[in-house]
């Protein structure tokens, strides 16, 4: 695993943005052969988001050729309710960059079916070659898109129940109020994640602290899903200074050290 620190937020922003730029120009997609990648939402990757519009404004990476799937919707919000994440991703990026329409997927979490909705976005997945990079955020409580405390490290797409404190963290796009957020999503499994090439996760603030710690140095188990990271080959998470305050000095140093070359 790579471990970046980065000195604040926007830092972390365009370390993640350059990132991916670079990995969607090196692969030169094509209609034949697209660029494939995994999206979350929230409130960590807005910095990002905004560095690839202006990365994308100046000319310097198109998404034409690239394909995004999400990696998660909540169940029974309506696709147009500002806190959707349909809304979210069209508001933060689709609506500012060259995407074209049919290259994007969201989970529809007013389908009819929703067990066929989550089977049928799995296979779409596979058809499109697999996710070649797969970005996400961590919750407080080390959940993976909304692959809470307990979920299987082997899960793939399906329905699932938010915890109380995925809830209450929430809520603060919900005037406030953990009732009015929605009680189940549909959200991408452990497994769906770790299946893509590369997987890059976005961790900033202090109240990510304990996340951070149990993603680097704690064991892989299902009650932080974020630490099955450690199983992955080609698996980079970008923090900042604020998420670091949990993890053992010799552990940021070890990590500050070996990236102190690379880019
Ligand atoms: C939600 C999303 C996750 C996200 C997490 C953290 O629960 N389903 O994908 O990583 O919140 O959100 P934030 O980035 O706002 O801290």
């Amino acid at each position: 695993m790579r471990v970046i620190i980065e000195p604040d937020y926007e830092k972390l922003s365009n370390w993640a943005a350059e990132y991916v730029i670079s990995k969607i120009n090196a692969a030169n997609p094509t209609a034949e052969k697209p660029f494939v990648l995994g999206l979350p939402t929230g409130s960590s990757p807005i910095g990002m988001y905004k560095a690839l519009v202006k990365a994308n404004k100046e000319g310097r990476v198109s998404f034409k050729h690239v394909l995004t799937f999400n990696m998660d919707e909540y169940v029974g919000l309506p696709e147009s309710h500002p806190e959707s994440y349909h809304s979210f991703m069209a508001t933060n990026l689709f609506n500012h960059i060259d995407c074209p329409k049919e290259n994007i997927h969201i989970l529809n979490g007013n389908a009819e079916d929703l067990t066929a909705e989550c089977a049928h976005y799995e296979q779409m997945i596979k058809d499109a070659g697999g996710i070649d990079l797969f970005i996400g955020g961590i919750g407080p409580d080390g959940h993976i898109a909304f692959n809470e405390p307990g979920s299987s490290l082997t899960s793939r797409t399906r329905q699932k129940t938010l915890t109380t404190d995925t809830r209450v963290a929430n809520s603060r796009f919900f005037g406030g109020k953990p009732e009015d957020v929605p009680a189940t999503a549909l959200t991408v499994g452990v497994g769906t994640v770790m299946s893509a090439k590369e997987v890059l996760i976005l961790c900033n603030g202090h109240n990510k602290g304990r996340a951070l710690q149990a993603a680097i140095e704690g064991p892989v188990t299902q009650m932080w899903t974020i630490s099955v990271l450690q199983m992955h080959e080609h698996g980079i998470i970008v923090c900042d200074e604020a998420a670091c305050e949990n993890i053992t000095h010799g552990t940021y140093k070890y990590f500050k050290d070996i990236e102190k070359d690379n880019l």
